[in-house]
């Protein structure tokens, strides 16, 4: 479904981050973990196309996506990656159903009322549609922002840190939430998380991938050893759920 080999990314100016070469398995998830700063989101961007290839190569869904000009990328992505935000990123200006037909109204191309109503439903949010996402609650607009990524039918569904700012059942909820879509779409879901209540949650599943990003050894890992150094617990610091 998934993998690279070679593959590293150098920001202008910045050290270069390098991945060790991976395959994920078909019929699996992959669960991103990795100190703050150990390239999760900068993995995500070049697997949905943000960010060009510069060394390397990588293929997501049968596309190697190392050969393929801006253009191409563009049209790639929207025909097979579904992205669900760190923040929601929910127009207030919209209804619900007007968030969910903006990207391809963006695209150029038409609403799809039908297919938004079937996600509404199957989400359990159908007598939502004409609400705007301030009259809605956290776990709503969470349904709402999976919705909205599913649209195009992906193939592959990105969730960069879905518990930031979420307390424990909300951050449970949008883990099964993430999980059943992708069974019931049969899409392949990339979570890129260092929150521990993910990793507990996920880790377990035979069907997730745990892949550890090593970051450079002038960042996360040194982060981490002064934190121990300082005599804090590491788990504690990175998962503001166990501190309530
Ligand atoms: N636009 C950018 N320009 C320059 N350097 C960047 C840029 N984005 C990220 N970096 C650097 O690249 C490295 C990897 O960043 P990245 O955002 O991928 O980490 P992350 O694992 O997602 O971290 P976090 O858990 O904090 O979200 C970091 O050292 C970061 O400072
Ligand atoms: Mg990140």
């Amino acid at each position: 479904m998934l993998g690279w080999q070679g593959l590293a990314h150098r920001y202008a100016g910045g050290a270069e981050i390098a991945y060790d070469d991976f395959e994920l398995p078909e019929r699996h998830h992959l669960l991103l973990r990795g100190a703050s700063g150990s390239g999760k989101s900068t993995l995500l961007a070049l697997l949905s196309g943000l960010l060009r290839v510069q060394a390397g190569e990588l293929h997501v869904a049968g596309t190697e996506l190392q050969g393929l000009n801006p253009r191409a990328l563009d049209a790639w992505r929207g025909a097979t990656l579904g992205v669900v935000p760190q923040r929601l990123h929910l127009s207030d200006a919209l209804t619900v159903a007007g968030n969910l037909a903006l990207p391809a109204l963006a695209a150029g191309q038409g609403a799809d009322t039908a297919r938004a109503a079937e996600l509404l439903a199957a989400l359990d949010i159908a007598d939502l549609a004409e609400r705007r996402p301030h009259q809605l609650s956290v776990g709503q607009a969470q349904r709402v922002a999976l919705a909205r990524a599913l649209m195009r039918k992906p193939r592959l569904l990105l969730a960069d840190e879905p518990s930031a700012n979420l307390d424990d059942e909300h951050t449970l909820h949008m883990l099964a939430l993430l999980l059943d879509a992708a069974e019931r779409e049969h899409c392949t879901l990339v979570i890129a998380s260092h929150d521990a209540r993910v990793v507990e949650a996920l880790g377990s599943r035979d069907d997730v991938v745990e892949l550890s990003l090593r970051g450079r050894s002038d960042d996360g890992g040194s982060m981490a050893s002064r934190l121990a150094g300082l005599g804090r617990d590491r788990t504690t610091f990175w998962s503001p759920g166990s501190l309530s």
